[in-house]
C-alpha cells in the first residue's frame, strides 16, 4: 500500500504501456515516470493518464548521476522498474557510444542511487527490463532459456548484456534486491517507426519502399507489448529476488513471411488491390552482423508465475495496424525532428 515506484523510460514504447497499466491498476501506488525524452520518448503516448492523481513525470537523464540521486532523495522510491535505454540495433551500429552511456552507465547510476538510498533493503525491488538479444543468435533449432550463455553480438545487445551483468553484480556484491527479465521482439501501438513493423506500416500507408535486409530470412519471436507489460507487472510483484525470467510469445516468424502477412492486412484495411503493398518490397544491403534467429523458451514464467500471452498474433497485428491508421497525427508528430534525415541516411546507405 502507498508505495512510490520509479519507472524509467516511461515515455517510450514499452515503458508507456507499463506506466499506464500501473497507474490504472494500482491507484494506491504513486508512479514516477523518469524519462529524458530522446527522439524515442514522447509524452503524447501518455496523454490519457497524464492527469491521474497517482502519476508524476520527471524529465531527467539517467547518465547524470547527480540528477538521479536527487530524485531518489526527493521521492524515497520503494521500487524501480528500469526500461530507459537506447533500443534500436541499427542506431547502435551507427553510434555505439550513446548505447554505452545510456544503457551501461545509466543503469549503474540507477543501481548506485538505489543502493545509497535503500539503507533498509526490506521490501525494496530493482527490476531491470532486458532483451533476449543478450543470448546471441540461434541456428534453425533450439530456444533461449534462462541458462543460455550470454553471447551478445551487436553494440545494442552488448550494452544490454553488460547492464544485466552489473545488475547481478549489485545483487551479489551489495545485496540489492533485483529481478531481471529478457523479452523477445515487441510490437503494438506507440512503437517508434524505425523498428520493422511500425516502419513498414508507415511506409505502406505513404507508399514508400519496404527495405528488407538481406533475403528476409531472419527469424524473430513476436510478442504484443501489452502482454509484455502484464508479464512485467507479475514479475515485479511475484518474481523471486535474484532471478531471471524469459518472456516470449512462442511466435516465430521469418521476416519475409511476416512482411507478406502485414502487406495483405494493409491491402485489406486500405482497400487496395491484393498484392499492392507487396510490390513495395525492396531487398537492401543486410544489417552488419545481423543475428539470424531469436526464439524464447518462456516456460519458467508460465510454470512459476502462471503467465501466458493473452493475444493471438494475427489479432494483435490487426489491432496494431488499426492503431497506426487511426493515429496518423502521432506518426507525423514523432517523425518530425531529425527522423527524416536519419531515415534517408539509413536507406541511402543500404541501396
Ligand atoms: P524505446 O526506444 O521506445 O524507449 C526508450 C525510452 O527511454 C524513451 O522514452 C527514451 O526517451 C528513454 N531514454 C533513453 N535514454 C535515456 C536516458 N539517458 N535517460 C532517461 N531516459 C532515456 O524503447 P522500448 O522499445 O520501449 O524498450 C524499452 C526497454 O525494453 C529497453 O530497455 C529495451 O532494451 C527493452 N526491450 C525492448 C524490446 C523491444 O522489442 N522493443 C524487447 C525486449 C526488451
Ligand atoms: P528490428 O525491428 O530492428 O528489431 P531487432 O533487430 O531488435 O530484432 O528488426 C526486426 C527484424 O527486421 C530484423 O531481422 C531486422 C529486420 N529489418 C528489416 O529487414 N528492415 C528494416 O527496415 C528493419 C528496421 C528491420
Amino acid at each position: 500500500m502507498g508505495k512510490t515506484i520509479l519507472i524509467t523510460g516511461g515515455a517510450g514504447f514499452i515503458g508507456s504501456h507499463v506506466v499506464r497499466l500501473f497507474v490504472k491498476k494500482y491507484p494506491q501506488y504513486t508512479i514516477v515516470n523518469l524519462d529524458k525524452l530522446t527522439y524515442a520518448g514522447n509524452l503524447e503516448n501518455l496523454k490519457d493518464i497524464e492527469n491521474e492523481p497517482n502519476y508524476i513525470f520527471e524529465r531527467a537523464d539517467i547518465v547524470n548521476a547527480e540528477e538521479i540521486f536527487v530524485l531518489f532523495e526527493k521521492y524515497s522510491f520503494d521500487g524501480v522498474i528500469h526500461l530507459a535505454a537506447e533500443s534500436h540495433v541499427d542506431r547502435s551500429i551507427a553510434n555505439p557510444m550513446e548505447f554505452v552511456f545510456a544503457n551501461v552507465v545509466g543503469t549503474i547510476n540507477l543501481l548506485n542511487a538505489a543502493k545509497k538510498s535503500w539503507n533498509n533493503m526490506e521490501g525494496k525491488r530493482f527490476y531491470h527490463v532486458s532483451t533476449d538479444e543478450v543470448y546471441g543468435s540461434l541456428g534453425d533449432e533450439g530456444l533461449f532459456t534462462e541458462n543460455t550463455a550470454y553471447d551478445p553480438r551487436s553494440p545494442y545487445s552488448a550494452s544490454k548484456a553488460s547492464s544485466d551483468h552489473f545488475v547481478r553484480a549489485w545483487n551479489h556484491t551489495f545485496g540489492l534486491p533485483v529481478v531481471i527479465s529478457n523479452c523477445s521482439n515487441n510490437y503494438g501501438p506507440n512503437q517508434f517507426p524505425e523498428k520493422l513493423l511500425p516502419l513498414f506500416i508507415n511506409n505502406i500507408i505513404t507508399e514508400k519502399p519496404l527495405p528488407v535486409y538481406g533475403k528476409g530470412e531472419n527469424v524473430r519471436d513476436w510478442l504484443f507489448v501489452i502482454d509484455h507489460a502484464r508479464a512485467i507487472d507479475l514479475i515485479y510483484h511475484e518474481g523471486k529476488n535474484g532471478e531471471t525470467y524469459n518472456i516470449g510469445g512462442h511466435n516465430e516468424w521469418k521476416n519475409l513471411d511476416l512482411i507478406k502477412l502485414l502487406c495483405s492486412i494493409m491491402d485489406k484495411k486500405l482497400k487496395r488491390e491484393p498484392g499492392t503493398s507487396e510490390k513495395l518490397i525492396t531487398y537492401v544491403k543486410d544489417r552488419a552482423g545481423h543475428d539470424l534467429r531469436y526464439a524464447i523458451d518462456a516456460s519458467k514464467l508460465q510454470k512459476e508465475l502462471g503467465w501466458v500471452p493473452s493475444l493471438q498474433f494475427e489479432e494483435g497485428l490487426e489491432k496494431t495496424v488499426d492503431w497506426y491508421l487511426a493515429n496518423k497525427e502521432w506518426i507525423n508528430n514523432v517523425t518530425s525532428g531529425d527522423y527524416q534525415k536519419y531515415y534517408k541516411e539509413q536507406y541511402e546507405e543500404r541501396k
